[in-house]
């Protein structure tokens, strides 16, 4: 039977693989988007996940169109690189405010629906491998990535009991808008960092994601799976 899953920031980038792959799969999906267009296939919601009413209504719009989120995946994020010293406070707490609680807004909202529906659900958060090991000029971005690995690991906690996994998927860098934002000298020196010599595509988060969701990962809970080319090590 077709679950009815939400992916935030699944217009674009690795958020809309990971819908066309869920769709792929047989979930019946939806996207938050927040400027432009829905993307075709998907149903879309309006959404800005800074803020908890437009979180609820959307999710009270999925609820109606195609039930009780079932399968979550919080991949909206953005970045604000700056290094410390010159970082505004503004910089650090809107980078905080999307990636960390606007994740707390989302997964919160999603899971009073899968206790309500007792039959378990999915979630899966997207860190970074910047989380892990850091990066000079991303103190904002990777103390949002790092929180999402506490976050996560403690809602599996709270959460096994009731049949929900909660995973954090850590990609590397991939192929999108955020990275073709990186100056053409500063890529080809991360990729000499990466074991597998090259960036990563969408795809291959949205696959880690689909398996992560999928039924063979049953006992799989507050793991951190890096898609990195082997940039973390496993970290
Ligand atoms: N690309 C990489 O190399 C990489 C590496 C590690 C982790 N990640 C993580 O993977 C996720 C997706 O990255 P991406 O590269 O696909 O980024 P992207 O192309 O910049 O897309 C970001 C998505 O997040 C949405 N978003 C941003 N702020 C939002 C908000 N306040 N409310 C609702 N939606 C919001 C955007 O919506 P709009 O279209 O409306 O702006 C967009 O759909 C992010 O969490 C990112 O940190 C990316």
């Amino acid at each position: 039977m077709a679950r009815s899953a939400l992916v935030t920031g699944g217009s674009r980038g690795i958020g809309l693989a990971i819908a066309r792959e869920l769709a792929a799969g047989g979930d019946d999906v939806a996207v938050t988007y927040r400027s432009g267009e829905p993307p075709e296939g998907l149903l879309g919601v309006h959404c800005d996940i800074t803020d908890t009413a437009q979180v609820d209504a959307a999710f009270t719009r999925v609820e109606e169109e195609q039930g009780p989120v079932e399968v979550l995946v919080a991949n909206a994020g953005i970045t604000k690189d700056q290094l410390m010293l010159l970082m505004s406070e503004d910089d650090f707490t809107s980078v905080l405010d999307t990636n960390l609680t606007g994740t707390f807004r989302v997964v919160k909202r999603a899971v009073r629906g899968m206790l309500r529906r007792r039959r378990g659900g999915r979630i899966v958060l997207i860190s970074s491998v910047v989380g892990l090991m850091g990066s000079g000029g991303q103190v904002n971005y990777a103390a949002s990535k790092a929180g999402l690995v506490g976050f996560g690991r403690s809602l599996a906690r709270e959460l096994g009991s009731r049949g929900i996994t909660v995973n954090i998927v850590a990609p590397g860098f991939i192929e999108t808008d955020m990275t073709a934002a990186l100056p053409e000298e500063r890529a080809a020196e991360i990729k000499k960092n990466v074991p597998l010599g090259r960036f990563g595509s969408t795809g291959e988060i949205a696959a880690a994601v689909r398996f992560l969701t999928g039924e063979n990962a049953g006992y799989i809970t507050g793991a951190v799976i890096p898609v990195d080319g082997g940039l973390g090590m496993g970290h």
